[in-house]
């Protein structure tokens, strides 16, 4: 497991929103990608000087997602 996701979820990712990490990971258990975790969180839609780390954070959790079987 990398750093990004070993860290304190109380931590805030994004202070235009107030969004902190453990909201990133439950949005992106629930499937949302960076898109929906913005529309829903209200992070990446300000000053955008959280992008890099929430972007970096996103794609670990998503690599490490079971993928779905293949039809
Ligand atoms: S810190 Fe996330 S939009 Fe400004």
């Amino acid at each position: 497991m990398s750093e990004l996701l070993e860290d304190d979820p109380r931590e805030v990712l994004c202070s235009c929103s107030g969004t902190t990490r453990g909201l990133i990971i439950e949005l992106v258990k629930q499937g949302k990608d960076l898109e929906g975790i913005s529309r829903y969180s209200g992070a990446l839609s300000g000053c955008g000087g959280c992008e890099w780390e929430i972007g970096e954070l996103v794609n670990q959790l998503q690599a490490e997602q079971p993928k779905p079987p293949k039809a």
